[in-house]
């Protein structure tokens, strides 16, 4: 089974190869082509020297480096070359900056198809990016058109990344701001610049101490009213197995005037996946 996964053809761009969770095999591994990279992470201590010496046979050579991450523990090493300083992820001719040693790498896959839609409607548009990261959401705005941009997020050194991703695709960023906010403290700010045009909305589920879906989610989708015109779109974002589809439309249904209008498809690589794309306006 390994060689098949390992086996798929490939571009530079970003591909799931095998996305276990959810499933019967191996659903403690994910195993991700990153140009010439192949990236192989362990979520669980489950059958990995064995693992391991299989997909050091079966890799096929066009992998110039094979990189394995253990997510319970955080432990990053390489069983083939070095562990690369200047790679990028490649989604839809845009690069992100990757850090193999950080827990989270700086980009996220199975956004690909709900930063595809942003490009697309982001023509002239006041975008709000709620819980940026790496800046993903901006990055595919900007190259849609988008003529103001706000991404915010409480990490300053991802909003940093976020802004060396704007550079390394030449896209300028004159007019994108990156406001490094407690988003949950920081609604008057947010307000300044409002109404927006479109505003995304994609949260950690559980991160101690900062965001907690489960309670905090709505605190922000009550606040829409404030940020919002009669026009905007709103991409709203939730990626849990408690947190249901449902659960999302009804809160935002019943403490606003938007209404569901459809759901963005996962990329199919992300086979069984919680997460819900979801657009409201
Ligand atoms: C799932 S990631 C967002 C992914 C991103 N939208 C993308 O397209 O790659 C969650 C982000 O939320 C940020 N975060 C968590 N709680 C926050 C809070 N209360 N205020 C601002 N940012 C927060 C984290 O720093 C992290 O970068």
């Amino acid at each position: 089974m390994l060689k098949e996964i390992l086996n798929q053809s490939t571009t530079e761009e970003f591909k799931r190869l095998y996305h276990g969770r959810g499933e019967k095999t191996y659903e403690f591994l994910t195993i991700d082509s990153i140009n010439d990279i192949l990236f192989v992470q362990f979520y669980e201590n489950i059958n990995e020297t064995e693992i391991l010496s299989e997909i050091k046979k079966y890799a096929p050579d066009k992998y110039k480096n094979i990189i394995i991450k253990r997510r319970y523990n955080n432990e990053t090493f390489s069983l083939k070359g070095e562990i690369p300083q200047n790679a990028t992820a490649v989604e839809n001719g845009i690069k992100f900056k990757i850090n193999f040693f950080n827990q989270n790498i700086g980009y996220f896959g199975d956004m690909k198809n709900s930063r595809a839609y942003i490009e697309k409607i982001a023509e002239n548009k006041k975008v709000l990016n709620l819980f940026a990261y790496t800046c993903g959401f901006s990055l595919f705005a900007r190259r849609g058109g988008a003529e103001f941009i706000a991404n915010v997020d409480m990490s300053k050194s991802a909003l940093s990344t976020g802004m060396t991703n704007h550079q390394i695709n030449s896209l300028d960023i004159k007019n994108i701001a990156f406001w490094p906010y407690n988003i949950l403290k920081a609604f008057a700010k947010l307000k300044r610049k409002a109404p927006y045009d479109i505003i995304i909305i994609d949260p950690p589920t559980h991160q101690k101490g900062s965001f907690i879906a489960s309670k905090d989610y709505i605190k922000i989708i009550k606040k829409l009213p404030l940020l919002s015109h009669e026009n905007t779109t709103v991409l709203a974002c939730i990626n849990s197995p408690k947190f249901t589809k449902e659960e999302l439309i009804k809160i935002t249904e019943s403490n606003t005037a938007f209404k569901f209008q459809k759901q963005i498809p996962n990329p199919e690589e992300y086979t069984n996946s919680t997460l819900k794309s979801l657009i409201f306006s």
